[in-house]
């Protein structure tokens, strides 16, 4: 990957560190971020939230990806994620995460995000090789 891409890579990252920030998560206190550059250039952040309930927990990711498409409707395309954690522990994407991100994300997207003693960055399409796909013959 070349060094421009790679330092945006890193300043998604950043964004992503500062959304953890706002992690509603008393429950596990993993606080999650997460950063999604669309192919307009705006970026949209997510964090983790929470529930009683723990199976209602959403991720970062996905609330993220809800948001974008609130905010700016059902045609945006992701061309970079990034995750990243304030506990200094891995958090690559879970599998629910990846397969609602791939609704939305270019296969050739970059994803980083922290693994064990450091940070990975790999295309989405090699992090959700097979996802579900609808075809249907009428
Ligand atoms: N979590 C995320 O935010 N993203 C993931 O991809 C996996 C897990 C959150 C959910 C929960 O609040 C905490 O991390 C511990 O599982």
């Amino acid at each position: 990957m070349d060094e421009k891409k790679l330092i945006e890579l890193e300043e998604l990252m950043e964004q992503a560190r500062g959304a953890a920030r706002n992690s509603y998560s008393p429950y596990s206190g993993f606080r999650v971020g997460a950063a999604l550059r669309l192919t307009s250039g705006e970026v949209v952040t997510g964090t983790n939230v929470e529930n009683v309930s723990y199976g209602l927990t959403i991720c970062a990711e996905r609330s993220a990806l809800v948001r974008a498409v609130a905010q700016f409707g059902p045609a945006i395309r992701i061309e970079a994620v990034a995750v990243a954690n304030l506990n200094e522990g891995a958090s690559p994407p879970c599998g629910a995460c990846r397969q609602v991100l791939a609704e939305f994300t270019l296969p050739d997207a970059q994803a980083m995000f922290p693994v064990e003693g450091g940070v990975k960055t790999m295309a989405f399409r090699e992090l959700l090789p097979e996802a579900f796909e609808m075809r249907q013959r009428r």
